[in-house]
């Protein structure tokens, strides 16, 4: 199974999802690495963490760090968090004027109260209107060149709410390459479970126009990607909290897309080398003080399941050095021990809540009026 997005083939149809704090390069790096080193290439689409549009534009420091691609890291996913047509447009043309990236995704699918109450994320696709103006400027700012926009979203903002079938539509109009669905309203944040029969709808909704669906939501092991495809029709999976800790999923997934044998789940000392490599990559982009305090919030991810004891979390959790992680994880560096149950879901859960919305957000869905401090910098999606 391949999967093209416009110029772009794939070998397989499987994307890393962005995540904010988490699919830095260092993550895509070693998730390309044990791509290759299990099942001999590197087929999937890894995509950076999130970046603001506005903030990119400004050329603001911290922000244009976050945009480094491996040396030999291809394509280059860029994902752009945007609220504002001419922002959309400077930024989509400083990629293209700057040679910065290969792809750039859009993000209208996060829930934060505090984007989504100026009208961000996954509040922003309601304005239907204005939702198009977006992803239409940063078309234009591509025109000529190689580079595919996508553009990822949510059902809706809530059950009354949906707004992914026009989202599609739209994205589909204004020249989008594919489209992505997380199949959860905003509303559900990251509570109970994806609803895949709005992938298969939306699959359906674009049929006729040939572009690319991707279904996202809730694939944490190899076979659920293919109960994904097989239950919706979708066209590629795109995977975020299943990869927490777990960075050679990538291997699994195109294996399994691809007929290939899956890799065998590695054991507690191949992931001490993993959890080292990780850590390597990060202080080569961020120096060992970040990359260090960076890792922290990895290691339980990458310990569950793992006969380990809370003593070993517990340094795990203050480590500052590379050399201080090679002691403490010494003594595992040989275990054969498997994981249990290391599959099952991770990462985010929450509870629903109720999405707050710029006051008379859902009076008039075609007000194409840029929200106000809608373009703030943050994380999360
Ligand atoms: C820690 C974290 C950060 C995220 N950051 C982003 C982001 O920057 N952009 C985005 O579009 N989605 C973001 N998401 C949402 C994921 O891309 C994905 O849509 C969501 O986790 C559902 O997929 P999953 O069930 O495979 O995790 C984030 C999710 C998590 C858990």
């Amino acid at each position: 199974m391949t999967l093209n997005i416009g110029t772009i083939a794939l070998q397989s149809p499987v994307v890393l999802a962005p995540m904010a704090g988490v699919t830095n390069v260092a993550f895509r790096t070693l998730c390309r690495e044990l791509e290759q080193e299990k099942i001999g290439t590197v087929s999937g689409l890894y995509v950076c963490e999130m970046i603001t549009a506005r903030a990119l534009v400004e050329r603001n420091e911290k922000t244009l760090h976050m945009t480094t691609f491996g040396e030999n890291e291809t394509p280059r996913s860029m994902q752009l968090y945007t609220t504002d047509p001419e922002y959309t447009y400077k930024a989509a043309k400083m990629i293209v004027d700057e040679n910065l990236a290969d792809h750039i995704d859009m993000n209208f699918g996060c829930p934060v109260p505090k984007v989504t109450r100026r009208g961000g994320g996954s509040a922003l696709p309601y304005k239907r209107r204005l939702f198009g103006n977006i992803v239409a400027a940063a078309v234009k700012a591509t025109e000529g060149t190689d580079i595919p926009v996508t553009v990822k979203f949510r059902v809706g903002i809530d059950d009354e709410h949906h707004t992914h079938l026009d989202a599609g539509r739209i994205a589909v109009e204004e020249g989008a390459a594919a489209v992505a669905l997380h199949a959860r309203t905003a509303a559900q944040r990251y509570s109970g479970q994806a609803n895949w029969d709005e992938i298969a709808r939306l699959k359906q909704h674009l049929a006729h126009t040939g572009i690319p669906v991707l279904g996202n939501g809730d694939v944490f092991k190899a076979s659920d990607a293919q109960a994904m495809m097989d239950a919706t029709g979708c066209d590629g999976v795109v995977v975020g909290r299943g990869c927490l800790g777990r960075p050679w999923l990538f291997a699994a997934l195109s294996a399994q897309l691809r007929g290939l044998e899956i890799p065998p789940e590695p054991t507690l000392g191949e992931v001490t080398k993993i959890m080292l490599r990780h850590t390597e990559l990060l202080i080569a982009h961020d120096g060992e003080r970040k990359g260090c305090q960076d890792i922290r919030k990895h290691m339980g991810w990458y310990l569950r399941g793992f006969p380990v004891g809370g003593e070993l979390r517990a340094r795990l959790s203050t480590i500052t050095s590379l050399a201080d992680l090679r002691e403490a994880l010494a003594p595992y560096a040989d275990s054969q021990a498997v994981a249990d149950d290391a599959e099952g879901p991770r990462g985010r859960k929450g509870s629903p809540a109720k999405v707050i919305l710029p006051e008379g957000w859902l009076d008039d869905p075609e007000d194409a009026t840029v929200p106000d401090g809608a373009d703030i910098m943050h994380s999360g999606g």
